[in-house]
């Protein structure tokens, strides 16, 4: 997840565009960069780090007095974050400078054949290819907007990008599949971005692209066009009222709410590249050269823990390989026998987490390989793996993280699939029905997310009082009940406990009473009547019950909130957004501080 900005008016581009930037720095922020044209040539400055690094650059400089231009805040997916990588990255003859925000799939591809016609490349990114692409596209066309759509009609994967040329001074081109673009219409200038916020302050005009348009703008002018015909398209242009801090959130109140909307995106973005849709095969390329581990010890902290614990099922199941799951801040003061053979998997969104650090320090000392598990390019985590695999959710703002679990969930499932299917021991019918249902969640819940709000506004309400709750789950669900409990207490400081459902009996269940509420997972699935009976002896105590469920299913209890059914594991992508939206609903309705609750830092550097 990147930000983008394109302008084309009659200020000077270089500050408009930086200060656009800087508004758009939540969508990321390793490293930035602008590019203007002026004299026919383009003019290019990039930093690495945050904004600051690219203003200090600029402030020693002369920037042109250009009026039209690009500029790109990266949030990095492919390559370490340093200068190379950053954006705008230009083509071989240094005639277009472009920014990309996506992930272009079949890169690799293009850059092979690319390579055989000579050209060389700067950096590590599929963003520089497709740049290549669209040059060698001018070869074969007589304009550049046929150049583009020449290009993108060879692309697979998920872009915004937006361009200048040296050939076509004035013009900024942007086209988008699947990652944000809108158009501001300002007086005698335009704009486009992937976000409003950044050129909030000039316009309140937008027009919102859609995935396979391609938009032309001067100073004074726009049109938008189909990418693949150059067919006109008919656009509305919308007023927008928010200010820029509700825009930097889409409109939500909260970036945790944005963030748990973000979800279905979330895990086509990390599904990219690493299912090959005609074989319906997972492939991973980051370890692809790495056996499969003869056991594997996933070190983690709060919520990426809870993502580990539910991975060891199927890992274990699919796959048969043994699996310790252990919280980073036990494991890096034992003395565990790690032996030979064995993996240790590092969870982490951050990548920064000092628990957890620790942890592959000593894997690392007695002689274990690391992968890691990661949101942060480039982070200490990803520094410090011997293997490294992103999980592609894009910068996760909200102190509680939400969209990082959906996408560790995503990732260890490719995982455990990969390497059954390696191992041969997962067996062909359920492999290609996990990776078939699996393309389908994305759209499911996106379906799902607005109703499944609701729900969960009207039961807060009524539960907003309780001082205490019980989460519990059995087998896959049993993290997802640790992990709804840890979202409760967090953000609305309820008190709130997961718990095994089995496990209540032989203790906890002394604890309830009519005002001591239990929040259940009891799903469709084999564990359900063991479950069902756990809960009955709940009510036999007087507590009343909310269950997350399935259509069909026989439960007679206060609250019955009715999920979507999909096919087994997958069930955990509709429970997971529920459990948070009901934590997000209570916090907010409590009126507390969503985004920021109170003694929490977003990555825990210290021990
Ligand atoms: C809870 C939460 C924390 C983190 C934990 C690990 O909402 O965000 O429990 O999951 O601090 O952080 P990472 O995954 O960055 O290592």
């Amino acid at each position: 997840m990147c930000g983008i900005i394109g302008y084309a008016g009659h200020r000077p581009a270089v500050p408009l565009i930086v200060e656009g930037l800087r508004r758009l720095e939540y969508r990321g922020y390793d490293s930035a960069g602008v590019a203007t044209v002026q004299n026919k040539e383009i003019d290019l400055v990039r930093a690495s780090g945050k904004l600051a690094a690219l203003d200090e650059k600029l402030a020693h400089i002369n920037v042109t007095n250009s009026t039209f231009g690009v500029g790109h805040t990266r949030w990095a997916t492919h390559g370490i974050p340093v200068e190379k990588n950053a954006h705008p990255h230009l083509d071989h003859d240094k005639k277009i400078a472009m920014i990309h925000n996506g992930i272009i799939e079949n890169y690799q591809e293009i850059k092979a054949d690319l390579l055989t016609k000579g050209y060389e490349f700067r950096s590590d990114t599929d963003s520089e290819v497709l740049v290549n692409l669209i040059a060698e596209g001018r070869k074969h066309t007589e304009t550049m907007l046929k150049a583009i759509s020449w290009a993108l009609n060879q692309v697979e994967g998920a872009y915004a990008i937006a361009l200048v040329c040296v050939d076509e001074p004035g013009i900024v081109y942007a086209a988008r599949v699947s990652s944000p673009l809108v158009m501001g219409v300002g007086v005698g200038e335009n704009f486009v971005a992937s976000d409003i916020p950044a050129f909030l302050p000039y316009t309140r005009e937008v027009v919102f692209i859609e995935d396979g348009e391609l938009v032309k703008i001067t100073s004074a002018s726009w049109e938008v066009f189909r990418a693949d015909t150059l067919e006109p398209v008919e656009k509305e242009v919308r007023t927008i009222n928010w200010d820029v801090q509700a825009a930097q959130k889409g409109g939500h109140k909260h970036f945790m709410i944005k963030e748990i909307f973000e979800q279905p995106k979330v895990i086509s973005d990390c599904l990219a590249g690493r299912i090959d849709t005609n074989k319906c095969e997972v492939v991973l390329p980051e370890i692809a050269e790495m056996e499969p581990p003869e056991r594997l010890h996933i070190i983690a902290c709060g919520t990426s823990y809870h993502a580990g614990l539910w991975g060891k099922n199927l890992i274990e199941q699919w796959a048969k390989i043994p699996v310790d799951v252990e919280i980073a801040s036990e494991f890096r003061y034992r003395d565990p026998i790690l032996s030979k053979g064995s993996l240790a998997l590092a969870i982490s969104q951050s990548g920064e987490t000092a628990d957890t650090l620790a942890g592959i320090k000593l894997a690392k000392q007695k002689g274990l390989q690391i992968l890691g598990l990661c949101n942060v390019v480039g982070s200490s985590v990803a520094r410090e793996s011997d293997y490294i695999m992103y999980t592609q959710a894009g910068p996760e703002i909200s102190v509680a993280s939400t969209k990082a679990m959906c996408s560790q969930l995503t990732a260890l499932l490719l995982l455990a699939l990969y390497w059954g299917r390696r191992k041969g021991t997962i067996d062909d019918e359920t492999y290609n029905r996990a990776v078939k249902d699996l393309r389908n969640i994305p759209s499911i819940l996106d379906a799902e997310l607005p109703a499944m709000r609701s729900r969960a506004k009207e039961l807060c309400r009524e539960y907003s009082e309780a001082s205490s709750f019980f989460y519990l789950g059995r087998g896959l669900c049993f993290p997802l009940a640790l992990e709804g409990a840890l979202k409760l207490k967090e953000i609305s400081y309820i008190h709130a406990e997961g718990y095994a459902a089995g496990e209540m009996k032989h203790g906890p269940i002394a604890l309830i009473d009519p005002n001591f509420p239990t929040f259940a997972l009891a799903l469709k699935d084999d564990l359900f009547p063991k479950v069902k009976s756990n809960l009955v002896e709940v009510q036999a105590r007087g507590g009343e019950i909310i269950a997350l469920t399935n259509p069909g299913v026989e439960l007679d209890v206060e609250h019955r909130w009715i999920l979507p059914e999909v096919w087994g594991p997958l069930n955990a992508f509709m429970a997971l957004p529920a459990l948070q939206l009901f934590a997000y609903e209570t916090a907010d309705y409590l009126g507390k501080d969503v985004d920021q609750p109170r003694n929490l830092a977003k990555s825990v550097t210290v021990e």
